[in-house]
């Protein structure tokens, strides 16, 4: 019903008459790990679904990497659409879409949520902190459908961000060993 409601929204959000399609999520909905990305990419918005091109093959390796598969997963972005020219999203489109995502989560309800980048963690966690900064980290997360309840978050270097930095891979496979941890203590 939530897929429907964003398939339908016709607020205010230009970047949406732009697209060609709305990019909603993929995986298992039963999962306990939520995964959010930025926005939908060139192929994200050809083909309907999140991380789906080059930047979701490296995605898919990190997490075969401890053990997971797309199919063990959530996966969605803190925007539906794909901004024009991939630019980064601006703040209004990211807060249009916001309540959808808050809702997203407490639908899904999941054990842990994994951010993908510095536009998700900044999102929905208050903080300035750079993903080299927060890495490694756990963040309580809550929000207006949750009540009382916390989640616990964690970010992850963006997989485009690791195309561009090979570098920093090193430092990714550590993040995962750490996320891989918490997994088996959640
Ligand atoms: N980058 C993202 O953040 N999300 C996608 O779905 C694809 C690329």
């Amino acid at each position: 019903d939530l897929r429907k409601v964003v398939q339908n929204f016709d607020g205010y959000i230009d970047i949406k008459n732009l697209a060609t399609n709305t990019v909603f999520s993929e995986g298992n909905p039963e999962s306990d790990i939520m995964i959010i990305g930025e926005a939908p990419g060139n192929n994200e918005d050809l083909e309907g679904r999140p991380f789906c091109g080059q930047s979701g093959q490296l995605l898919d390796n990190m997490f075969k990497a401890i053990g997971l598969k797309r199919e063990d997963l959530y996966i969605t972005n803190t925007l539906f659409w794909r901004p024009p020219g991939n630019r980064t999203p601006t703040e209004e489109e990211i807060a249009i879409c916001r309540p959808f995502v808050e809702k997203h989560i407490f639908l899904v309800n999941p054990k842990i949520i994994i951010f993908m980048g510095a536009t998700a963690l900044k999102d929905l966690i208050e903080t300035n902190l750079t993903i080299t900064k927060a890495r490694r980290q756990l963040f309580d997360y809550t929000n207006q459908y949750l009540g009382e309840k916390i989640i616990k978050t964690t970010p992850l270097f963006h997989p485009s961000y690791l195309l561009r930095q090979s570098n920093k891979k090193k430092d990714a496979w550590g993040d995962l060993l750490f996320i891989q941890n918490v997994l088996d203590n959640l």
